[in-house]
């Protein structure tokens, strides 16, 4: 057979045409995030690249209609990935050792999936995160219903809270730091509050691979409020088993006792010399058993009326070496050990004590107890609360 072209014509188009499936160098350059499809697995498939070719981004994402996911990355490699439905985190990547990313906060497979979100995973709470009593209030003399959606009681906003609405996203894109802002505008009356409330939420991650959430609320009519974000953390990786091996050290020597419903007796109470001080690092699991039901306290931050953010929580797990500090201008930090978390489909599958809640807060209701902290957020204030996370990656 008579060739139209030289046979060294032909070995060059195959060398070529080999050459173009291959990984081009500019595969492992920045840009190129650990995968963006959540997964309930502890560990992202794709291996980042050294870190030194690491860099801030912030990418975006479109689910549904509605859903929009949004990738904050840094020079470290850390991602942070959001959602806005509910102003929620969805993700918390950190890298590891061995070259692969691992996430650190429980979460749902599908984005969608937090329409309901029975265990508020990642989640901004309001506009009264934890409980009011039998859900009700008084301000300048009228009492307010709230629904009690938490048996006698109500908790976190109610059936139709913060955490399930859809919040509108403005990116931010500054040298030193990436990050969403997040708003929603909550109606006179919605869930039986009253003042229209306007809610910002910005969170934002830098190179000292600190995530920060800044707050800011105004309202037409007075009104109580009380935010949080409700994060569950694993930081062997979310599905990885329980938390109970964690260490946790709370610069708080008081915490608020509870009935058997949650709500506070009104007494702050020390510490020291029970199972609920962890003004030393402590094991979660040593003696959770003492404890009735498991940790699901707010705790006092000591110099809670001090200007500015303070430390207020140090966990650590000694087998990953990962560690998170808190900082916060809020007067106290709910610890919940996921104590109702039962493997079931609603909680994403994961077991009892899968994940840690630290939600910096006001004290659980407040409303109702004049001798705390005032929730109460008048038309002329503005409500401001910063909670900064400060991860270490490994020892
Ligand atoms: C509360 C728990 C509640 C959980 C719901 C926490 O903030 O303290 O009692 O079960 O939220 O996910």
């Amino acid at each position: 057979m008579k060739l139209l072209v030289p046979v060294r014509h032909y070995l060059l188009i195959l060398v070529v045409l080999i050459l173009a499936g291959c990984p081009s160098p500019d595969d492992n350059q920045p840009g190129n995030l650990p995968s963006a499809t959540p997964d309930s697995e502890t560990k992202s498939e794709h291996t980042p690249p050294p870190e030194d070719q690491f860099e801030m981004s912030l990418q975006r994402d479109p689910v549904d209609d509605e859903i929009t996911r949004y990738m904050l990355s840094n020079d470290k490699g850390m991602v942070v990935e959001l959602i806005n439905l509910g102003a929620t985190v969805t993700r918390v990547l950190l890298p590891s050792g061995n070259g692969e990313s691992v996430n650190v906060t429980l979460n749902f497979e599908d984005p969608t999936t937090y329409k309901m979100n029975p265990p508020y995973f990642g989640s901004i709470c309001g506009r009264y995160s934890n409980r009011i009593a039998q859900g009700k209030f008084s301000l300048n003399n009228q009492e307010y219903t709230l629904a009690t959606n938490n048996d006698p009681n109500h908790l976190h906003g109610g059936n139709e809270g913060f955490n399930k609405k859809i919040w509108i996203a403005e990116e931010i894109n500054e040298a030193d730091q990436v990050g969403v802002q997040f708003t929603y505008v909550s109606a006179d009356g919605e869930e039986g509050y009253p003042g229209t409330l306007t809610v910002k939420v910005k969170y934002l991650l830098n190179n000292d691979n600190e995530l920060k959430l800044e707050y800011t609320a105004t309202t037409d009519k007075e009104t109580v409020l009380n935010l949080t974000n409700h994060c569950y953390w694993n930081l062997g990786g979310a599905g990885s088993g329980s938390i109970l091996n964690h260490e946790l050290n709370l610069n708080c020597s008081q915490y608020i006792p509870v009935d058997k419903t949650g709500i506070p007796t009104g007494e702050l109470a020390d510490v020291a010399e029970t199972p609920m001080d962890f003004t030393s690092f402590h094991t979660l699991g040593k003696r959770i058993e003492q404890v009735e039901g498991g940790y699901d306290h707010c705790y006092v931050r000591d110099n809670y009326d001090s200007e500015g953010v303070q430390l207020i929580a140090t966990l650590r797990d000694p087998e990953s070496g990962r560690s998170m500090e808190i900082l916060t201008t809020e007067p106290g930090v709910q610890l919940y050990t996921g104590n109702f978390l039962d493997g079931s489909e609603n909680v994403g599958g994961y077991a009892k004590h899968g994940g840690i809640c630290l939600e910096c807060q006001h004290f659980p209701d407040s409303p109702n107890q004049p001798e705390f902290p005032s929730t109460t957020l008048a038309p002329q204030e503005v409500y401001q609360q910063t909670t900064i996370h400060r991860f270490k990656f490994a020892k």
